[in-house]
């Protein structure tokens, strides 16, 4: 390691024990959440779910823009080391701005789960199911073909996943065939990789899968973005290597309105037994 680099890692020594901040438009950015604390396991979470405000995949640009440096402002405020956007909405429309206005290193989830589609293929056509606003952005394949510029991309958006996940339907008939519905021209478009490109649809992969069949590689950004955010941490010298000590509040939980309702699907993903969420006013930030 160089003199310059080693001096790098020990001037960010105190900072890392500090948390990382992961928002999202509700809950599904738990699912980059859970990722994370898999594979990081030691790093502290203030996780925010816009629950006032959500859903986020059917606003404009310039109103997740808006949300988004809301919740930039008000992470801001707790001193975090990093940001991981969870959700893939703010992700298109708002990493660039939120870039713009921060210091803080700040990723999204849908560079990482580009990236990996772009490996995993091998025909060079990729299918992405998201929110209305994230395929109409049409991110996924801006950066696909950043990489690789003659792979074929083929957007679906499938906008009644998410309540269906909501609802707690992961395997039931009516997901089923709603999901034969959505992704039957997918299927028919010969990809070999499909991206779920919205924080929900993981939960419901089994289904999906099936619809698809073996030969269709499923891509998980919030997966990448996980092992994204540990490169990141390390390559920052903030990578916390200590465990939190016996009785932290490790994981903290904020969200912009209905806590019971957000800890009970909370729980309901991360096997950790979450007993509060504070409820915050977005909108003074
Ligand atoms: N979190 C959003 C996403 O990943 C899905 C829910 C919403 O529309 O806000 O795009």
């Amino acid at each position: 390691m160089t003199e310059k680099r080693k001096r790098v890692k020990e001037d960010n020594t105190g900072r890392r024990e500090l948390p990382i901040g992961v928002f999202d438009s509700g809950v599904g950015g738990l699912t980059v959440m859970r990722e994370i604390m898999r594979q990081i396991p030691n790093e502290r979470i203030i996780y925010f779910g816009d629950t006032a405000r959500v859903p986020y995949g059917s606003k404009s640009r310039e109103t997740v823009i808006r949300y988004s440096r809301q919740i930039l402002r008000f992470l801001q405020t707790m001193e975090v080391k990093a940001i991981v956007v969870a959700c893939n909405t703010a992700s298109a429309y708002a990493l660039d701005e939120l870039e713009k206005e921060t210091d803080i290193p700040i990723i999204g989830v849908v560079k990482p789960g580009a990236r990996a589609a772009v490996e995993a293929t091998c025909n060079g056509r990729v299918g992405v199911i998201a929110t209305n606003a994230t395929v109409d952005s049409g991110i996924y394949t801006t950066y696909i073909r950043q990489i690789r510029p003659e792979v074929e991309v083929i957007g679906k958006a499938c906008p009644l996943f998410v309540p269906l996940v909501e609802e707690g339907l992961w395997q039931d008939p009516v997901t089923d065939e709603i999901a034969v519905r959505y992704l039957s021209e997918l299927i028919d478009s010969g990809i070999d990789t499909l991206i779920l490109g919205c924080t929900h649809y993981p939960l419901i992969r089994d289904t999906i899968a099936k619809i698809m069949g073996e030969h269709v590689r499923l891509v998980n950004p919030a997966y990448e973005t996980a092992l994204e955010l540990k490169a990141l941490l390390e390559e920052k010298g903030i990578f916390c290597q200590k465990p939190p000590a016996l009785g932290e509040n490790q994981y903290r939980f904020f969200v912009s309105d209905g806590a019971e309702r957000f800890k009970h699907f909370a729980n309901s993903i991360i096997k950790y037994g979450i007993l509060s969420a504070k409820i915050i006013n977005i909108e003074e930030y």
